[in-house]
């Protein structure tokens, strides 16, 4: 790959973001790594070792393609919003992550670690999770491939996300409850790495995003990296010009977002990652080292890692995925915040104009395309591709709160 001119006119050397294999340090510039205890340092390895072996095998990878499509539903369709696209002067198509089985785009994930699992062995897959969505998407994979799940899950987020706990006990996995800290997210992360540490020899950790140590920011990535290499393939045949002016995705830990940038690095698209205003760490973070690797995570001045808010659960992460901390520093990619309220707005929006029911996760996306199109920042006449990684049914109980 060769020098590339992005639509602002700058020339960047496409081969800086390629979003290719960190290789074996992990490192995407200065981020990432592996900053685990002693004691894990050779199950990472373990895990590296395996997915190079299984994503180098064609077995493998037919044998995921064949779940993906014939379980988890894919292709996805891109669906263009027919009304909003008028109201707002643009054309905007919609990446339909919400349609997979599950809900959402964690099942991409999933399904590809838990197949990893059952190669390597292990009987068991422990899942930390902030919404529910992975969680129920790891309880999902390991009742069809028989193994065993148990899922670390905030306090706080048990109760606005009470659908998913069932759907996970229906589907036989243990939930376990974490009440340190802020009762979310990051705490679920802390308990689960906690516990990998004391089941290391029967158990994987199947983590839900691109984060944690190496090589899970990257083998995630590449899991995830369907939903960006569809998109492209369906934006060839719907555009005219092949490839869209902005690709636009939430930001949690980045997964659905590094997948569908993963798809259109290599092309003119200006890449933008929407965050959650209490959860932006691109945006108001700073480097530091949190949950096995090295990122922009938000901390106060003595460098403690502070909480993160969000009315979306999915997004209420302190870090970032380390990948999306080098596309910010090499500026491929641009990282923008909106608010709850904004999110919402967007949520119903999208509900009353195209009829699709999104997660508020999902939503922060359309805040952003929403308020960018109004003030012209978004010109008319633009194509936005966005990927809506997940439906909102699990949000009903948050929406009904929020009137
Ligand atoms: C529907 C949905 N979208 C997005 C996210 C955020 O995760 P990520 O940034 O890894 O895509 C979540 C996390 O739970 C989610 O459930």
């Amino acid at each position: 790959m060769g020098e590339m001119t992005l639509p602002d006119g700058q020339a960047r050397p496409a081969r800086r973001h390629g979003m290719g294999d960190p290789g074996a340090t992990g490192r995407f510039g200065e981020y990432g790594g592996r900053y685990v205890p002693e004691s894990l340092v050779p199950a990472c390895a373990e895990v590296e070792a395996a997915f190079r072996d299984a994503w180098a095998d064609p077995e493998f990878r037919g044998r995921l393609k064949t779940l993906l499509t014939v379980y988890a539903g894919r292709p996805t369709p891109l669906t263009p919003a027919w009304r909003l696209s008028e109201e707002l002067g643009i054309t905007l198509l919609l990446k339909r992550e919400d349609l997979t089985h599950t809900g959402s785009h964690k099942i991409n994930n999933v399904i590809g670690q838990a197949l990893l699992a059952r190669r390597m062995g292990k009987r068991r897959l422990l899942a930390e999770t902030g919404a529910g969505q992975h969680g129920v998407a790891t309880a999902t994979a390991a009742a069809l491939l028989g193994l065993e799940a148990t899922v670390f899950m905030g306090a706080q987020d048990i109760e606005r996300q009470s659908l998913n706990v069932l759907r996970m006990e229906v589907l036989g996995a243990r939930v376990v409850p974490v009440t340190s800290g802020s009762r979310t997210l990051k705490d679920a992360c802390n308990e689960a790495m906690r516990h990998w540490v004391s089941s290391v020899a029967d158990s994987y950790y199947c983590i839900g995003s691109v984060m944690g140590p190496h090589p899970y920011p990257w083998m995630v990535r590449e899991f995830q990296r369907v939903i960006g290499e569809e998109a492209r393939g369906q934006c060839a045949a719907e555009l005219p010009g092949g490839v869209p002016d902005y690709v636009v995705a939430c930001i949690g830990g980045g997964s659905n977002a590094a997948g569908t940038f993963a798809g259109f690095v290599d092309t003119t698209a200006r890449l933008v990652g929407v965050e959650a205003e209490g959860g932006a760490a691109a945006t108001f973070g700073r480097a530091g080292v949190l949950h096995g690797f090295r990122s922009m995570v938000l901390q106060d001045d003595d460098g403690q890692v502070t909480e993160a808010h969000s009315i979306a659960a999915g997004l209420d992460y302190p870090g970032i995925g380390p990948e999306h901390a080098h596309l910010r520093d090499t500026a491929r990619a641009r990282y923008v915040v909106v608010d709850d309220e904004e999110v919402v707005e967007a949520l119903h929006r999208l509900a009353r104009t195209e009829g699709i029911l999104a997660a508020l996760e999902s939503a922060h996306a359309l805040a952003w395309v929403l308020r960018a199109a109004r003030s012209g920042e978004i010109k008319p006449g633009s194509t936005v591709m966005m990927t809506l990684s997940g439906r909102g049914d699990k949000d009903l109980p948050t929406l009904k709160e929020a009137r």
